[in-house]
């Protein structure tokens, strides 16, 4: 493309207009009133031509070059997460009419480029129930197809959100379809308990976003992270239609990290023994946010193998829930054979 940007007081003045997006929002992108930028070597460069509609090929080279985020300016930013908005409505009135693949795997990848705007703008009460009544939906759906769960997690997990997003609902897809394989909850408590889930870590958004990236963090921001649990349930007490059983689920769910460190550092300790005794559901719902978060790559660690998971897991919870751990592994086996 011939733009450059040459000046450097034009090169600041656009730092002071552009806003940050997900590289993935251009595709509700209309015909744009300002030209797309990458941020790269220290200088916006344009990428997309104003006037211009982005299109397929534009997106999928801007992501096979590893740029997840992209820069517009504030009024094409306005109506991008607006089309986004109105499009995470419409998939979620219309989920079950029409190809149920296309449809899930649309809505869930609409809902957690939406997340996004959330953790931008927690306080935000129509994010928060958009959110709410999508991922509401979503988890009915779910539970109605239970032959495409697999499917469903598959398609979300290809497309390469940072972590931070994908791990929300990759954990509570696989929780969601255990729970319904155990033929030991109703309908409901599957849906709650998937919505504790997708919802448990949304006090992240309390946290900047490049401290995601740092190896070796500061104790004080190690502090920031362990509280995001605390967060979570201050942002959604009083603003989410869900009991306070599953709120309180929330603020306590990384209850099995301690354990976790225990069985790292060689001691050994039963779930109970900790002041809290927690029961089955806070238990699977840790348990699936820890092995989804195992066997994906962080800035600072690789993934582990879902057979290397498991024998964490194992030590964690198999002392306390012997027959659930045999019924996790069989289950996981089924859900990944392909
Ligand atoms: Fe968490």
């Amino acid at each position: 493309m011939s733009l450059n940007i040459n000046s450097y007081s034009h090169h600041h003045r656009l730092q002071l207009k552009l806003k940050p997006i997900m590289v993935g929002e251009l595709f509700l992108a209309r015909k744009l009133n300002h030209p797309v930028y990458i941020y790269f070597e220290g200088l916006f460069t344009p990428v997309i031509e104003q006037g211009s509609i982005p299109t397929k090929d534009q997106i999928s080279q801007l992501i096979k070059n590893s740029h997840r985020e992209v820069y517009v300016y504030g009024k094409d930013e306005e109506e991008i997460k607006g089309n986004l908005e109105d499009a995470l409505v419409k998939i979620t009135r219309s989920l079950s009419i029409g190809d149920p693949i296309d449809n899930g795997t649309k809505g869930m990848k609409l809902l957690t480029l939406n997340l996004n705007n959330l953790y931008q703008n927690p306080h935000n009460d129509m994010l928060l129930m958009l959110q709410f009544q999508s991922s509401q939906n979503l988890g009915k759906f779910l539970i109605d197809q239970k032959k495409h769960q697999s499917q469903f997690y598959s398609n979300l997990n290809q497309e390469n959100f940072h972590y931070t997003l994908s791990q929300p609902l990759l954990s509570s897809v696989l929780l969601l379809s255990f729970l319904q394989s155990t033929h030991l909850f109703h309908d409901k408590e599957i849906q709650n308990l998937f919505l504790t889930s997708y919802f448990k870590d949304i006090g992240l958004a309390m946290i900047p976003n490049h401290k995601y990236e740092i190896k070796n963090l500061p104790d004080q921001d190690r502090d920031l992270f362990a509280n995001h649990s605390d967060f979570s349930f201050d942002l959604l007490d009083g603003r989410i239609p869900l009991a306070k059983n599953y709120l309180n689920l929330i603020k306590n769910h990384h209850f099995l990290n301690d354990k976790m460190k225990s069985i790292i550092t060689g001691e050994t300790k039963s779930l109970h023994d900790d002041d809290m005794i927690m029961g089955l559901e806070s238990t699977l719902v840790a348990v699936f946010d820890i092995i989804v978060a195992m066997t994906h790559d962080r800035p600072y660690r690789r993934s582990l193998s879902l057979y290397q998971s498991l024998e964490v897991i194992k030590k964690m919870m198999a002392d306390d829930y012997p027959q659930e751990f045999k019924a996790l592994v069989s289950f996981l086996r089924q859900f990944f054979k392909n």
